[in-house]
């Protein structure tokens, strides 16, 4: 069955702790958490010490998409505070090989990002040494974007690669996904989706509904 992960993004900042709690007891399996630093992404959201607030809400899995630029600088802040799942974007250092290496030896699970401007193919070299790979299927920066229908071979290539090499990394989803855009992205091989909007945005307020109309 596939994963999902509200991105607390679209969350009501004010009561971020209670938005967490909800989607944790409403049945989410990750908590997404956007970290833009004004410089890879024309958008700020937050940093290591907020994650420090929020990690003792919930047991479920931190995954933190990195959308900063350079990245390595960042990684032993985002581990101690608790990131289980760390995914950047390749294109935004200089040497992303020492960047997973890094984030595997604190213990956290490493992740890349693909850019929906950016061929897949160019990150072949990685796939064999990361536990997540997240498509975009918007341009990294803001929530509430349109889902990029033209992203979706890039997850058939995914699947396809996987059992060809015999792989085991996830497949996650993260931009415009609702119960349309998400049918399709499971179909074409996905094992993870991310919400932002389609769960924090909607009325009324049924997480719970919310997340299994995407499952
Ligand atoms: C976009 C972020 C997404 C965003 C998704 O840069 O990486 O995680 O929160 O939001 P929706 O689901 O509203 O497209
Ligand atoms: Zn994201």
């Amino acid at each position: 069955m596939v994963k999902i992960g509200p991105s607390i993004l679209a969350a009501n900042f004010a009561n971020l702790k209670e938005e967490i709690i909800a989607v944790d007891k409403a049945g989410a399996d990750y908590i997404h958490i956007d970290i833009m630093d004004g410089h890879y992404v024309p958008n700020i959201t937050f940093g290591p010490n907020i994650i420090k607030t929020l990690r003792p809400i919930s047991k479920k899995t931190f995954d933190v998409h990195l959308m900063i630029s350079p990245v390595i600088n960042f990684i032993d802040s985002f581990s101690s505070v608790g990131a289980d799942i760390i995914s950047f974007h390749p294109e935004a250092d200089s040497d992303p090989f020492k960047v997973i290496k890094l984030i595997r030896n604190l213990n956290c699970k490493p992740g890349i990002a693909i850019h929906p401007d950016i061929n897949i193919t160019k990150f072949e070299k990685y796939l064999s040494i990361v536990d997540v790979v997240v498509v975009m299927t918007v341009v990294p920066g803001f929530g509430g974007q349109k889902f990029l229908n033209d992203q979706v071979s890039k997850i058939l290539f995914l699947k396809e690669y996987k059992n060809k090499h015999n792989l085991s990394f996830e497949i996650e989803i993260d931009g415009g996904i609702n119960k349309e855009t998400g049918n399709i992205c499971k179909k074409n091989g996905a094992d993870l989706l991310v919400a932002g909007s389609y769960i924090y945005g909607s009325h009324p307020k049924n997480y719970k509904n919310l997340i299994e109309n995407l499952r």
